[in-house]
């Protein structure tokens, strides 16, 4: 049997990249994947354990020749462009170099284009926003001459801020750590402009995340244009192309938000979180809570082993169902319940018939970081945020939490009570 072909463009860059491993671990016997690269020689020799599932072929978004011979057969293309940094509007060709070459192929019955928001439109023609104009020419191109394009709008990138990019969190004096950010129906989709987030958060609320997560403490001032445009040199704000774009970019997402102001209502599938994301990039010093729990009373570790049931990106204090943490007549309750949510489980047996329909219920993507605090000798409270969805709905459920639970001298919970926001269950209802 002939597989269908998926070609991907900029498979050695981040964005192709993810969608190249992507495939390789979960469709590679489903699919026969074609990177389309500049120089496939050196791309295949950096593709390590993918390299047997992978057909590298040349191809260049300035060559409408060598793309149109990349697609031939192809029934899925994943396209991205890079910013013209001669910035003298080459992006929008390239975005009709690839729109032409998925036309010519025939074959294909979806692109996937990396393109941004019409920041020019949005504002009135009052920004222009380079690397946001070509992707959205691009894309205007590509609704009027039919082809079945569905468009993706990454948000800011998380890889932004990893060590060494110019978005990473840096010292703001000697003696504090601190964090500044400056600044498959394929049918279903055609002709949609998809925001493909995994957090929606201000920059505030990146930098208190990051600090909650690293435990280093955060500062996040908003710097002024003059400031940002001073180390790309005199006159950057005027003179340096590169400046005037990063600086039309902020004053677009400041006036309307990268989204014209609207949180995306939707993804397509689960993302990273951007506390999952510190974790992984920080790990140094993302798991202060792990190395504190040799000193954690019984009633942290009860409390943090519950949460952990449902918490799958930690490993340690595994325990298989609830129940086992609880004493004989324990109990469970959560006072915030609505009428008819039964609100009150006493005993083993009672708590363990409550959690026995949980995984059939909830998907839960990330977890904040747990820090459980002691209350006297035998208490202990958390406070938790989850983001997840409602399997039998499909909605997502994004939950804070407020945990307390005592223990006895077993360490075997007697009393647990859960405060959690109401109005989230409103993702039981389809
Ligand atoms: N950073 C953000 O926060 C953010 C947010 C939203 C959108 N974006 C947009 O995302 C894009 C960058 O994506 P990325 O980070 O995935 O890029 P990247 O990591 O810089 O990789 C660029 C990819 O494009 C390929 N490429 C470059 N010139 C090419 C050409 N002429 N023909 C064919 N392939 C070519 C490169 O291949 P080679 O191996 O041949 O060099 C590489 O695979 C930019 O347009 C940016 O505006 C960025």
């Amino acid at each position: 049997m002939t597989l269908p072909t998926i070609a991907i463009l900029g498979a050695t860059g981040q964005q192709g990249r993810a969608v190249l491993d992507h495939f390789c671990a979960h469709h590679g016997e489903a699919y026969t994947i074609r990177a389309v690269v500049r120089d496939p020689t050196a791309a295949a020799a950096k593709t390590g354990s993918n390299a047997s599932k992978v057909q590298y072929v040349c191809g260049n978004y300035t060559d409408a020749a060598s793309l149109r011979t990349a697609f031939d057969g192809a029934e899925y293309v994943f396209a991205m462009t890079s910013p013209d940094m001669s910035f003298t509007g080459l992006e929008e060709q390239w975005g009709r170099n690839i729109a032409d070459a998925v036309r010519n192929a025939n074959s294909v019955r979806l692109l996937v284009f990396s393109s941004a928001p019409d920041a020019t439109a949005i504002s009135g023609g009052t920004l222009e926003c380079a690397n946001f104009a070509g992707k959205a020419a691009a894309q205007r191109y590509m609704v009027e001459i039919g082809i079945p394009a569905v468009f993706v709008w990454p948000g800011f990138f998380m890889q932004n801020h990893v060590p060494g990019k110019p978005g990473q969190p840096r010292r703001v004096n000697e003696k504090q750590s601190a964090v500044v950010f400056d600044t498959l129906n394929p049918a279903k989709y055609i002709g949609a402009s998809i925001p493909l987030v995994g957090d929606w958060l201000t920059f505030p609320e990146l930098a208190t995340r990051w600090a909650r997560t690293t435990g280093v403490p955060p500062t996040s001032r908003r710097i002024t244009e003059d400031e940002f445009a001073a180390p790309f040199g005199p006159d950057a704000a005027t003179a340096n192309p590169v400046c005037k774009m990063l600086l039309e970019m902020y004053r677009f997402v400041n006036q309307y938000g990268y989204y014209k102001g609207n949180a995306p209502e939707s993804l397509l599938a689960p993302t990273t979180s951007w506390e999952t994301f510190v974790r992984r990039h920080w790990p140094a010093v993302a798991s202060p809570a792990a190395s504190l729990e040799s000193t954690w009373t019984p009633a942290q570790t009860a409390i943090a082993r519950y949460f952990r049931i449902f918490d799958k990106t930690q490993a340690s204090l595994t325990v298989s169902e609830p129940s086992e943490l609880f004493a004989p007549n324990g109990i469970v309750s959560f006072p915030f319940a609505p009428e008819g949510y039964a609100n009150k489980h006493v005993g083993t047996q009672a708590i363990k018939a409550y959690y026995s329909t949980w995984n059939s219920i909830f998907q839960f993507y990330s977890w904040t970081p747990l820090v459980p605090r002691a209350i006297g000798d035998n208490g202990a409270i958390v406070e938790i945020e989850c983001r997840g969805s409602i399997k039998t709905t499909g909605k997502a459920y994004d939950q804070k939490y407020v945990g307390v639970a005592q223990v006895d001298d077993a360490g075997k919970i007697t009393q647990y009570t859960e405060y959690w926001d109401v109005s989230k269950l409103s993702a039981f209802t389809p």
